[in-house]
């Protein structure tokens, strides 16, 4: 597999084709292309053939997007009773619907378990005993999948890296324990854990270490003759259907990383599990399925050089792309031109900025002296490698509506309008009456009178 088809970087978009998209809906604008997307299922159903390949929602959970993974094979991991309803509605049927509760809300519960009474075949995964002491007391006696804590993680920031933080899954040298007591009240069909998200070709040892242990687990709970001595290994043999060891798989952000070898991951992930007969291996990936399929348009507002460093100020901020604020994430950023009267940004020496964006704070900054084609009031800058936990993580802090998204397939279909000031307040608006106010419904005028800038 060759470098180009590993990765699209932000140097390949089309460049012409991304100004008229941000010059005829503004900026910002995210941009996301279904082929690629397409292309990502695609290879990882290749390098995982005889493994079910779950997309993590939570990376991308735009209709267009799941209505593309859906058509690709792949099933679909749910965070959160919104994202079962939204992949509900994009086509996932119940058997193609894995949910994923983590001290779930009772609200999320409710919701699940009723989606699970109407469409068959739903899995919940649950990571602690009072998880399944809630779904037993709601009447839930379907597919369930414990998740472990495997002790060992990995990922591109601690923030994001699960697999020994307390709060994901059963602690593992209890989890014998727990999948036996489980058998009695649900149809214990999977285990699970994730070691973390982003994990590159250093954080391949603990992934290898994670599904190694999980597979070990699996052999315990569906042979328990193979764990003979000890004591709390199952008499009965136990029919796992899968062993999902969750998703992480990384992307090259940083223009000269290379990305991950997949097929030598699937092979290392294989081998690591070892043999666990009648089981299937599952995976969850969710950036490597959208990331490098989405780029960030932001337009350059302000040029200020400053004895120190010269700050370009950008009309995208922390509330559009979250991941430099709360990660420190790098982000591949190129100029694509569009000042009036200015040269190709080829034609422009490189000069070190920093990017930044309209957000009171000081984090709210893409890069530091970054050396970019000069900007120029009016340029465009695309963000790359933008399409996962990119939208996704986008907030209305600062009182900002949340960007427009289009998504190309052939054609460039506007798929989230802008979102105007009166989407703001539409929840203030909307509020239930207060205890003490009049009993009637607060007054709710509309998008009247909404910009949409
Ligand atoms: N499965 C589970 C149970 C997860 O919690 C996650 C991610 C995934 C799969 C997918 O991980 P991926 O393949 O996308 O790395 N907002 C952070 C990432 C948080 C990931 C949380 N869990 C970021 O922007 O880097």
């Amino acid at each position: 597999m060759t470098d180009e088809q590993s990765v699209r970087r932000v140097s390949e978009w089309d460049r012409d084709r991304l100004r008229t998209l941000a010059n005829a809906h503004d900026t910002p604008l995210y941009v996301q292309d279904l082929e690629r997307v397409r292309e990502n299922c695609e290879r990882l159903t290749a390098a995982f053939p005889d493994a079910d390949v779950r997309y993590a929602m939570k990376a991308h959970s735009g209709r267009a997007v799941l209505e593309t993974v859906h058509a690709a094979g792949l099933d679909a991991e749910c965070a959160s009773a919104g994202e079962v309803d939204r992949a509900l509605a994009a086509g996932f049927g119940g058997d193609r619907l894995h949910y994923t509760a983590v001290n779930p809300p009772a609200r999320d519960l409710e919701y699940v378990v009723d989606a699970a009474a109407s469409t068959d075949g739903l899995t919940v995964t649950a990571g602690a005993v009072d998880t399944l002491d809630r779904l037993a007391d709601r009447g839930y006696d379907g597919r369930l999948c414990l998740r472990v804590n495997p002790g060992v993680g990995a990922g591109h920031h601690e923030k994001v890296r699960t697999g020994a933080a307390a709060k994901f899954g059963v602690p593992h040298d209890r989890a014998v324990r727990v999948a036996r007591d489980a058998v009695d009240r649900f149809d214990l069909v999977g285990i699970h854990a994730h070691a973390g998200s982003g994990i590159d070709a250093d954080g391949l040892d603990s992934h290898r270490e994670l599904v190694s242990r999980m597979g070990a687990l699996a052999r315990e709970l569906t042979e328990p003759e193979a764990a003979a001595g000890d004591p709390d290994a199952s008499p009965d043999p136990l029919n796992l259907e899968y062993v999902d060891v969750g998703g992480g798989f990384g992307v090259p952000y940083r223009e000269d990383d290379a990305p991950l070898e997949l097929d030598a991951v699937a092979d290392a992930t294989r081998d690591a599990l070892g043999e666990v007969p009648g089981v299937a291996l599952a995976v969850e990936p969710g950036r490597y399925v959208v990331a490098d399929a989405g780029v960030l348009l932001t337009r350059v507002n302000t040029v200020k050089p400053t004895p120190d460093e010269t700050v370009v100020g950008v009309d995208a901020g922390m509330t559009d792309l979250l991941r430099p604020a709360m990660y420190d994430a790098y982000h591949p950023i190129r100029n694509i031109g569009g000042a009036n009267n200015e040269p190709d940004p080829a034609d422009r020496e490189s000069t070190p900025v920093t990017v930044a964006g309209p957000i009171c704070e000081t984090g709210d900054t893409f890069c530091r002296t970054r050396p970019l084609a000069r900007p120029v009031r009016g340029d465009l800058l695309a963000v790359g490698i933008a399409g996962a936990y990119g939208y996704e993580m986008a907030s209305q802090y600062n009182s900002r509506p949340r960007p427009a998204e289009v998504a190309l397939n052939g054609d460039a279909t506007v798929v989230r309008r802008r979102e105007r000031l009166a989407d703001l307040t539409r929840v203030e608006r909307e509020a239930e009456p207060s205890r003490d106010g009049d009993g009637g419904p607060a007054p709710i005028d509309g998008d009247a009178g909404g910009v949409s800038r």
